[in-house]
């Protein structure tokens, strides 16, 4: 590999930021991991704390050869997420009247903003919804929901009552809201009618029935389910009459739009279940203003998010209240360089951890001025994203390499049509940048004038852990560059020693932060063996890492079986058993296979039973039951009939082989230990060529 290039931060980018220089990075950093106490401590006291937390603040042990794995911050301490983000910028910091988002609707045309003073306001009133229908601190409520202010409004809510909220990212299947109502043994579920991406109408009410159904099937039939008027929004708050507060910003359809737009907007009636469903807006109509924050340990639990694992069983991810609150909100400040005037567009879902750490919690611990988008990059046209910039004059941006190389393909006229001169830093996450991605990002969208944060972490690590500072850190292409305060990265071997200098192997972290997970959910050993038990005495992320000359960190992608497509992990192992749920095939394997816009796409090789023919239908059908089974965003791209699979002597499918295999790479390395040579011939020449 030749040497990449460097970029160093602009000097009037450094001298306006937090962190002005390498050096006063490095002087921070290690006084964050000498003193995680004192470092911790002083950023704690800047929080709002009914009992403050005593030192010291960190108890933790990453080795499991000594007992039980454990992480505690500032246990003891008593607080409440939701009033140090919202009660605190407006009582204290007098930002009431300041945007916390300005919402941006999947319809150009359809847009609102709600202040701080608004959100507190919504945010207590559906707080005291959830206590008047039975919520209460420590229950477990799930929220199926599309990108609308509302859904902030209901993790809030959670937060304040000390309910922990398990988000459900609207594009999953009913099996698996399922699945994860069921896991976490939620009360409530919270959706919606439905949403239009881009122009095809998803009606989310129907999906959660589907799984409100399957769950009762399992025995355990959900009481109540809150749904927002959404599609038909319009009705409830936009007739003059509604008491909706704030009253509702946005253009009414039902007067402006043409016929045709009408139709296009026009849905079936929303299936109800008068036993168990409740509309949002009569809940709210008498619903309190006010609402007191239910005082929390910092070491309560906030919130749930299930992440795949590599068993193929999604893991409920659990982030507790105060480290997680005080890692968001600094990670934010530090890596943007906000300050208050900023426009900070974070692009992210918020059913994935980047939407609840950077796109929710962090900006507004910071009380930032946020675009929540609902629509899609190239809907209605392919300049969607940077008409968004102009128009709300963006200055900071956030999103994923796969929408960046997703919007390379269309050339630089569509970047070009707008001006794009209120940005000032952008940003990545999801997966490993290319430096192709990279530079497109720098040249052209950022016109060689905004530095590029590629920030590595994880649903895991709650926040960022790897990640360059806008006005200290020279970035190098494709590269995390350096730990974040407080957090200390190495690189093992497999014998679990470690590396020092260039080097190349595990990435693993060896003390706490104060966002890591704390444990999986109803599942603390699954907890122990997944994350602390292949190299005692260090967290191991899963992800393999180089480190180079210079001491930048490089990550390589997942060494474990799981696959990153559109940055969203996913495992073999749920695809597979999705796939062997349908009669015909016999056995299954799932590899990840290079693709150039989503990164990694599944290929998929199948057994089948004997008799059963392999043929278009077959493969459509199984196409639709992994999208049923996870959802559209595991769909495979590859499916190639296998009429045996390279296995081990003991029975283990050699999934390294098949990803060479997909790829035509005949350089297999050590294949001493497979059992049969003979397939192997027979799947390179029956390799699909092209996506299904
Ligand atoms: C996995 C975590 C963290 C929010 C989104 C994904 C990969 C994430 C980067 C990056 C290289 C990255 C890793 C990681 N990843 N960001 N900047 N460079 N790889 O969250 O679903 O928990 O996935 O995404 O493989 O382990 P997630």
């Amino acid at each position: 590999m030749s040497a990449p290039e460097v970029f160093p931060p602009p000097p009037e980018v450094s001298a306006a930021a937090h962190i002005p220089s390498f050096k006063k990075y490095q002087e921070m950093y290690e006084r964050s991991v000498q003193e995680p106490n004192a470092f911790w401590g002083e950023i704690a006291n800047s929080f709002y704390w009914r009992v403050p937390p005593s030192q010291p603040l960190l108890r933790y042990n990453f080795d499991i050869t000594k007992g039980k794995i454990f992480v505690e911050w500032m246990k003891g301490g008593v607080t409440n997420i939701c009033y140090n983000v919202l009660d605190r910028n407006v009582q204290e910091k007098n930002l009431g009247d300041k945007v916390a988002f300005y919402w941006e609707g999947n319809e150009p045309e359809d847009a609102t903003s709600i202040t701080y003073a608004e959100l507190l306001k919504k945010v207590c009133q559906f707080a005291n919804v959830l206590r008047d229908q039975g919520v209460k601190k420590g229950d477990r409520i799930s929220i199926y929901m599309p990108m609308v202010i509302e859904l902030v409004v209901a993790m809030l809510a959670c937060a304040r009552i000390g309910a922990i909220h398990s988000i459900v990212f609207a594009g999953f299947s009913a099996e698996s809201l399922c699945e994860r109502i069921l896991d976490s043994h939620c009360s409530v579920l919270i959706t919606a009618d439905g949403f239009f991406r881009g122009d095809k109408l998803i009606n989310l009410k129907v999906i959660a029935d589907e799984a409100l159904k399957k769950c009762a099937e399992k025995n355990y039939p959900l009481k109540k389910c809150i749904v927002l008027k959404h599609l038909g929004r319009d009705d409830v708050f936009c007739d003059g009459t509604s008491n909706a507060s704030p009253p509702c910003k946005r253009p009414c359809p039902n007067m402006q739009e043409n016929k045709q737009e009408k139709q296009k907007r026009s849905h079936p009636q929303t299936p109800w279940n008068p036993s168990v469903d409740l509309w949002w807006h009569d809940l709210m109509k008498n619903a309190s203003l006010e609402c007191e924050p239910e005082w929390c340990d910092a070491e309560d639990q906030l919130f749930i998010l299930y992440t795949s694992g590599s068993t193929g069983k999604p893991k409920g991810v659990v982030h507790t209240v105060g480290g997680y609150m005080i890692f968001t909100a600094t990670t934010f400040k530090y890596v943007f360089d906000y300050h208050q005037g900023d426009i900070y567009w974070c692009t992210a879902d918020i059913g994935w951890i980047t939407g609840h750490s950077y796109l929710t919690y962090g900006p507004l611990a910071n009380g930032a001025t946020s675009v929540l988008f609902e629509g899609l990059p190239i809907y209605p046209d392919i300049s969607r994203m940077w008409q968004i910039i102009d128009k709300y004059s963006v200055s900071k941006f956030y999103t994923a390499p796969t929408a960046i190389r997703l919007l390379m393909k269309f050339g630089e006229e569509p970047v070009k049509r707008y001006s794009r001169k209120s940005l000032k830093i952008l940003g990545t996450v999801g997966e490993p940048i290319n430096p192709e991605a990279w530079l497109w990002y720098y040249n052209v969208v950022g016109d060689q004038r905004c530095p590029i944060v590629d920030t590595f972490w994880q649903t895991e690590t709650g926040g960022h852990v790897l990640t360059p500072l806008p006005g200290a850190t020279a970035a190098k292409p494709g590269s995390a560059t350096f730990p974040f305060f407080g957090v200390v990265p190495a690189i093992l071997d497999e014998a679990g020693e470690e590396l020092e200098g260039e080097a190349e192997g595990y990435l693993v972290f060896k003390q706490p932060w104060p966002a890591l997970m704390r444990t999986v959910y109803g599942n603390h050993e699954r907890f122990e063996t997944t994350y602390f038990k292949k190299f005692p005495g260090y967290y191991v992320t899963g992800d393999g890492c180089k480190r180079d000359k210079d001491g930048y960190y490089w990550i390589t992608g997942r060494i474990d079986d799981m696959l990153n497509v559109s940055g969203h992990l996913l495992s073999t192992a749920e695809v597979e058993s999705a796939l062997v749920e349908h009669s015909s095939v016999a056995e299954a394997a799932a590899v990840s296979h290079p693709h150039p816009v989503k990164g990694e796409c599944l290929y998929c090789f199948v057994t089948l039973r004997d008799g059963h023919e392999f043929n278009k239908t077959l493969i459509d059908q199984l196409k639709k039951l992994v999208r049923e089974k996870i959802g559209p965003i595991a769909t495979p791209d590859y499916i190639q009939n296998a009429p045996g699979l390279p296995k081990t002597r003991s029975g283990k499918i050699m999934r390294r082989v098949l990803r060479k295999i997909a790829k035509d790479d005949h350089d297999l390395g050590d294949i001493s230990t497979l059992a049969d040579t003979t397939v192997i011939q027979q799947l390179f020449s029956d390799r699909c060529k092209t996506v299904l």
